[in-house]
């Protein structure tokens, strides 16, 4: 049996389900794989009493986590960019393995931190929680050409959405049912904006399609103009809103997208519902893939953690310096042989969902229609109801042939103008199917 020590930096709720898994499951992790987990050292910058450490020793500073010679390999758990980047470099530097959960540190500066190839360096917990999705894409799917990931990767809009859907409650009303079960946080910009996304497919299309970790090369859109009434609209028409990161490889290049979009009722993204999480993969040699499970929690992030743990463990216990010039396997690649080309938003094509608030009065729909006619978008289907507020405004709902986003921003613009529409206009696009 070999001993593998560990530190831990950070104490909030994801060490907490690695210290509580380790107490549960540390025999059966042992018993599966020869490796005894021993939780060596925690820094945290607060003290949390009530914690059980594992006999750990207790620091405040996460430097000390690198010092101690008795920690094999660290944790870093403390999320954020500043110090948590800085952890890992210093780490990495004195030949200490990193397992992080830290999605916007790597989805910012994974080509960086893995440079050179050979680093110790794991984040199967940095995208979709608990579902194996790295050591699927970097091993499981190794043999194939990776055609398109579609990923609802974020467990706060996915849950809002699904309230909304179920329960016709309002955004607002949503949002805080959502804080006060502990799904959303206190200032939940990053999710509802579609940041925490952006960060998971940035790691997703890099893993996939070998582009760099560059999170401000996607186009991201959050969900927070979505409303009820869309989620009905779009289910009449035979869809439902889902808030996807998408990395779709065209003729011209690649996709890398972030945004609502409406997916059949069919599909099977459609049926993962509440908090869940799902990455589809498509590929040429395994075809279509779904990967589903819960993307957040303690317990639910910490079993990623220790995967991470375990599959460095076999490695590491080899001996620290055997491990670092052996072949790493499984240690997700920095920047790729060379840079996919990326399509820009407004080249992307696909089927849109208008809803145009118009005034009630004769001769507005044709005044749409001939706006849409002359920019050559074709309409697929058309709903037409009495606004919900009574205030005599209508909603047209559109759903558009597929069409090039910069000829529906160019609608969309001459559109807003006209005197008859009387508010904003959703757009809402389809997602590509394969
Ligand atoms: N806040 C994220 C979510 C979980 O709602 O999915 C951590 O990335």
């Amino acid at each position: 049996m070999n001993k593998l020590r560990i530190g831990i930096a950070g104490l909030g709720t994801v060490a907490q389900g690695v210290l509580d898994l380790v107490r549960t499951n540390g025999s059966l992790m042992t018993s599966r794989t020869g490796i005894e987990l021993v939780v060596q050292r925690i820094a945290s910058r607060s003290v949390k009493p009530g914690v059980d450490l594992l006999g750990a020793v207790f620091s405040l500073d996460v430097h000390d986590l690198v010092a101690d010679p008795e920690v094999d390999v660290i944790l870093e758990l403390i999320g954020g960019e500043g110090l948590a980047k800085e952890l890992i470099e210093s780490a990495l530097a004195a030949g200490k393995p990193v397992v992080t959960a830290n999605k916007a540190v790597i989805a910012a500066h994974g080509d960086q931190l893995l440079a050179g190839g050979k680093v110790l360096l794991r984040f199967e917990a940095a995208v979709a929680g608990a579902i194996p999705i790295i050591q699927s894409m970097n091993q499981g799917l190794a043999a194939n050409r990776i055609d398109a990931i579609y990923g609802i990767i974020n467990g706060t809009c996915n849950y809002m959405l699904t309230v909304m859907e179920e329960e016709g409650l309002v955004f607002d009303q949503v949002l805080s049912q959502a804080q006060e079960l502990g799904y959303a946080e206190a200032d939940p910009t990053f999710d509802i904006e579609g940041i925490d996304a952006a960060h998971k497919l940035t790691i997703l299309a890099a893993l996939g399609f070998g582009t760099s970790y560059d999170y401000s090369a996607l186009y991201v859109e959050g969900i927070a103009q979505i409303t009820v009434e869309d989620i009905q609209y779009a289910k009449e028409l035979g869809f439902k809103i889902k808030h996807l990161g998408i990395a779709v490889q065209s003729e011209v290049g690649l996709e890398t997208r972030v945004h609502p979009a409406l997916v059949p009722v069919s599909a099977l993204l459609a049926s993962v519902n509440g908090v869940m999480n799902a990455v589809q993969v498509v590929s040429d040699g395994a075809g279509e893939i779904l990967f589903s499970g819960p993307g957040a929690g303690g317990a639910a992030t910490a079993s990623a953690v220790l995967a991470d743990v375990l599959s460095l463990g076999s490695l590491f216990v080899a001996g620290p310096t055997d491990a670092a010039q052996s072949q790493v396997q499984g240690t997700p690649s920095s920047c790729a042989v060379s840079e996919i080309s990326r399509v820009a938003m407004d080249d992307v094509f696909s089927a849109c969902y208008l809803r145009i608030p118009t005034l009630d009065r004769p001769g507005v729909f044709a005044q749409v229609a001939s706006t849409l006619s002359a920019h050559s978008i074709s309409i697929e289907a058309v709903i037409q109801k009495e606004h919900p507020g009574g205030d005599g405004s209508v909603s047209i709902v559109i759903m558009t042939h597929i069409v090039v986003e910069s000829v529906v921003n160019a609608a969309l613009t001459e559109l807003s103008a006209l005197d008859s529409v009387v508010g904003e206009i959703i757009r809402i696009r389809v997602a590509p199917t394969h």
